[in-house]
C-alpha cells in the first residue's frame, strides 16, 4: 500500500515561491500587521511511499505577510538544518548540537515569542530559529537553557506572557521536562517528571494553578526504530539492549541520535497495549514529587483544546483518537476522532469522561486569552477518516452546547484556524479567525480571514500555488 501521505491534499511540493502584492476579495482589517505563518511536512526528493509517515517529512513554513490591508507576499521556505540542507544539495549548515537532534527540519508549528520566530517540533528533534522572510537562522536551544529538543505545543500564559511547556524525548529515558520560558525567551525553570516509559506526549495542559500530563499508550518502538540503525546481524540483540533501555534510562546521545536518524521514513511509534493510560496533574510550583496521576481510558489525545480549575476539579476539553499507531502505522487513521470533556475529580480520585461533540474533528484552537481559564468557544475542523482535511470549520459554544458550521464547499480543504481578537480587552469570540483553504482542483490555495462571531468571511487572500495540508499556524504580529 503506498503512502496516502504523499497524494491529493498532502501531495508535496517542489519549489519554494515568492509571490508578491496578493489578490484580497473583501476588506483586511487594518490591525492585521503581521505574518501567518503555518508550518508542515514537505519530504525534499524521493522517499519511500510504503514506509512513508507524515510526521517525519522535512519541515516547510508557509507564510503570508499582511500590512495596512495588503497582502505584501507569500513565500514557503524548508526549515534547513543539515539533513534538509544536504537533500536539497547545499552547504551544510552546523549540528543543532545541544538543541537536539536533526532527523528533519522542525515540521509541527511556527510561533513567536521574545521577537523571534521559532519552527517547532517533537521528540527530542532540534526546533530552529527563523529570520522575518522565513530563512533559517539556525538551531534554538533557547540562548543556552534548554537542550534536548522541545515541543510544538507550547502555551503562552495570557498573564505572564511566558512559554509552558513539555517536551518528551525517548533518549530522555522515562522522563519528560516541564519548561517555562520568559519573556526574554529563556528558561527560567526546568522540572523532570517520571512517566511510565517512552510515550509520544504530543501536547499537554495549562490551567491558571495546574500543568497537566497526557501519559498514554503510544510508546518509543526500538522494534522499528532499531532494525536501520545497525547492520542486520547485530539488529536482534541491539533491539533487546534496546528494549532493555528505552523508557528505564537515559540514552546516550551517539546511541540515541543513531537509532533516529537512520530510522528512514517510518515513524517509531506505536500503541503500548501494556502501558497504562493516565493523567498527570502537578500544581504549577510543584515538582515530580507532587504530580497526582489519574487512569483514563485508553485511547490517544494528540490535541487538548484547552483546559481550567473549576473549584477543586479541572476541566480537560480534548480531542480524543480510540486508538493510535495500533493496528495502522501510517495512522492516525482507527475510529472516531471526538471532542470529549475530561473532568478531573482529585477528591474522588477519577476522571468523568463525557462526549461533547461526535462529529470527526482535529486541529482544536481556542482564544489564547482564555488559554488556562474556563472558555466558552473552541475550533476545529472537521475530517475525514484520519486527518484528511474536510471542507467544514467547526465553532463550538460550550455553554449552549451548540456548534456553527462553516463550509468551504466541494473539492476545498481547510486546514487548522487560529483566532486573533479584535482588540485586547475584547468578548472572547470578537475577533478574526486565519486559516488556509486550498482548492485541489485549481491548484491554489486562500488565506481566510474570518469573522470568528459568525464565521462569515471578512477577507480572502488568494496565493495562486498549492499550499499542502499540514499541521499548526499561528498569528505573529509585527
Ligand atoms: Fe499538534
Amino acid at each position: 500500500m503506498g503512502s496516502h501521505y504523499l497524494e491529493g491534499a498532502l501531495a508535496p511540493v517542489h519549489e519554494e515561491l515568492t509571490l508578491t502584492d496578493l489578490k484580497i476579495t473583501g476588506t483586511l482589517p487594518d490591525h492585521l500587521d503581521g505574518r501567518y505563518l503555518r508550518n508542515g511536512p514537505n519530504p525534499i526528493g524521493e522517499v519511500d511511499p510504503a514506509t512513508y509517515h507524515w510526521f517525519m517529512g522535512d519541515g516547510m513554513v508557509h507564510g503570508i505577510r499582511l500590512r495596512d490591508g495588503r497582502a505584501e507576499w507569500y513565500r514557503n521556505r524548508w526549515v534547513r538544518g543539515p539533513v534538509a540542507a544536504r537533500r536539497l544539495g547545499e552547504p551544510e549548515p552546523p549540528a543543532p548540537g545541544a538543541a537536539g537532534f536533526d532527523v528533519v527540519g522542525p515540521n509541527t508549528s511556527v510561533i513567536g515569542h521574545a521577537g523571534r520566530t521559532i519552527a517547532l517540533i517533537e521528540g527530542g528533534l532540534a526546533p530552529y530559529e527563523l529570520d522575518d522572510e522565513l530563512g533559517t537562522v539556525g538551531a534554538c536551544d533557547f540562548g543556552g537553557t534548554l537542550s534536548g529538543g522541545y515541543t510544538a505545543h507550547p502555551k503562552h500564559d495570557p498573564v505572564t506572557g511566558e512559554l509552558h511547556a513539555v517536551s518528551y524525548s525517548f533518549a530522555r529515558g522515562n522522563r519528560v521536562q516541564y519548561s517555562v520560558i520568559d519573556v526574554l525567551g529563556r528558561a527560567r525553570r526546568t522540572v523532570d517528571i517520571q512517566v511510565t516509559g517512552s510515550p509520544m506526549m504530543h501536547d499537554f495542559s495549562l490551567t491558571e494553578k495546574h500543568v497537566v500530563f497526557y501519559d498514554l499508550p503510544v510508546t518509543f518502538d526500538a522494534r522499528k526504530a532499531v532494525p536501520s540503525a545497525v547492520p542486520a546481524p547485530l539488529a536482534a540483540p541491539a533491539r533487546l539492549v534496546m528494549d532493555a533501555l528505552i523508557g528505564r534510562v537515559r540514552v546516550p546521545d551517539p546511541i540515541a541520535a543513531r537509532a533516529v536518524t537512520s530510522g528512514g521514513t517510518g515513524l517509531p511509534y506505536s500503541w503500548n497495549p501494556r502501558y497504562p493510560a493516565r493523567i498527570g496533574v502537578m500544581p504549577r510550583e510543584g515538582g515530580d514529587a507532587d504530580v497526582r496521576w489519574f487512569e483514563v481510558e485508553p485511547c490517544y489525545v494528540f490535541h487538548p483544546l484547552n483546559a481550567y480549575d473549576d473549584g477543586d476539579t479541572i476541566v480537560l476539553d480534548v480531542v480524543r483518537h480510540p486508538r493510535m499507531f495500533a493496528t495502522d502505522p501510517l495512522g492516525p487513521n482507527e475510529g472516531a476522532t471526538t471532542l470529549d470533556r475530561w473532568t478531573v475529580d482529585p477528591r474522588a480520585g477519577k476522571v468523568i469522561e463525557s462526549r461533547l461533540d461526535d462529529r470527526f474533528q482535529e486541529f482544536p484552537r481556542v482564544d489564547e486569552r482564555r488559554t488556562g481559564h474556563r472558555h466558552r468557544y473552541g475550533y476545529a475542523v472537521q475530517i475525514r477518516e484520519g486527518v484528511a482535511p474536510d471542507d467544514t470549520l467547526l465553532k463550538h459554544d460550550l455553554d449552549r452546547g451548540t456548534t456553527l458550521t462553516r463550509s468551504f464547499g466541494h473539492g476545498k480543504g481547510a486546514g487548522e484556524f487560529v483566532f486573533e481578537p479584535s482588540t485586547p480587552e475584547g468578548a472572547e469570540d470578537d475577533g478574526l479567525l486565519l486559516g488556509l483553504v486550498s482548492d485541489l482542483p485549481s491548484g491554489t490555495t486562500d488565506l481566510m480571514v474570518l469573522d470568528a462571531a459568525t464565521l462569515e468571511t471578512v477577507a480572502a487572500v488568494h496565493i495562486p500555488a498549492r499550499v499542502p495540508a499540514g499541521f499548526h499556524g499561528n498569528w505573529v504580529a509585527g
